[in-house]
């Protein structure tokens, strides 16, 4: 990871920043800084230091906060996003039934979607990163890892009590859908390991109850989530993760 910081450009002339922004060049666009900078400027984080994870449609980056709490940068990419794959899951989404079909505001709307869905969840008192604010294409919300490196991925550690963690997934699963809420992508991939505990992040995609597609996505996620504990050994079955998240008894 790139040790540089970048400090708020805030009381700052522009060649100051000119000079330190050169840490994310050829990755972020001229936009995606600005909407970072004005998240600066608005308190809602007081540095980056580096790239935690750069991909094709999103980077994530590691900052922190004015309180020095490490905070976790997600930056939508907007020329390389796969905008097409967007639309069917904010189609159908009451709360963005305005926007427009062009690759920006349909990328603004995906961060948005994200932000809203993490507090939704959050609320509801899953275990996900707290949302601290967004602006167009940029997150920032809660860091999950400690000074050193971000948690870990399901799927890049070995559990030792697999039972455990299955069992609070399923609770998470439980209390998303009580606060009508489908994760949407949910799998090992998006799930960090902290502190012996399952933590769900990549919440885009998420739909509420009231989405056409809200029980095929279900029906995914628990198909997902059931094989993935399956080959741990943990017994379980589609149908009965189903009956537990829609409420039934464990
Ligand atoms: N809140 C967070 N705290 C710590 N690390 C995070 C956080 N959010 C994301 N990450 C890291 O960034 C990676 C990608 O995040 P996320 O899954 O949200 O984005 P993505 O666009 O789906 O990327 P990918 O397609 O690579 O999964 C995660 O696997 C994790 O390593
Ligand atoms: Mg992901």
């Amino acid at each position: 990871m790139r040790v540089d910081t970048l400090k708020s450009f805030k009381n700052k002339f522009y060649n100051d920043y000119m000079e330190e922004r050169k840490i994310f060049q050829g990755v972020l666009d001229e936009k995606s800084l600005m909407s970072l900078y004005s998240l600066m400027n608005k308190g809602v984080l007081d540095m980056v230091h580096g790239f935690v994870k750069q991909g094709k449609e999103s980077s994530v980056l590691v900052g922190e906060d004015k309180k020095g709490r490490k905070v976790a940068v997600k930056v939508y990419a907007i020329e390389a996003s796969d905008f097409k794959n967007m639309w069917p899951y904010l189609h159908g989404d009451e709360r963005f039934k305005n926007i427009k079909r062009n690759k920006r505001d349909i990328v603004y709307a995906w961060c948005a979607k994200e932000h809203q869905n993490l507090f939704i969840a959050r609320r509801a008192g899953v275990k996900c990163p707290e949302p601290l604010g967004s602006l167009n294409n940029v997150l920032v919300m809660e860091f999950i890892g400690d000074e050193l490196e971000p948690a870990p991925r399901l799927n890049e550690v070995w559990l030792e009590e697999p039972e455990k963690v299955f069992k609070s997934v399923l609770e998470d699963m439980k209390r998303m859908y009580r606060a009508g809420l489908v994760h949407g992508d949910l799998s090992e991939f998006n799930i960090l390991f902290w502190n012996g505990e399952p933590w769900i992040i990549d919440m885009s995609q998420g739909v509420l109850l009231k989405h056409p597609r809200a029980q095929e996505l279900l029906e995914r996620d628990v198909k997902n989530v059931v094989r993935f504990f399956r080959k741990y050994g943990v017994e379980t079955n589609e149908d009965e993760v189903t009956k537990v998240v829609k409420g039934g008894s464990e």
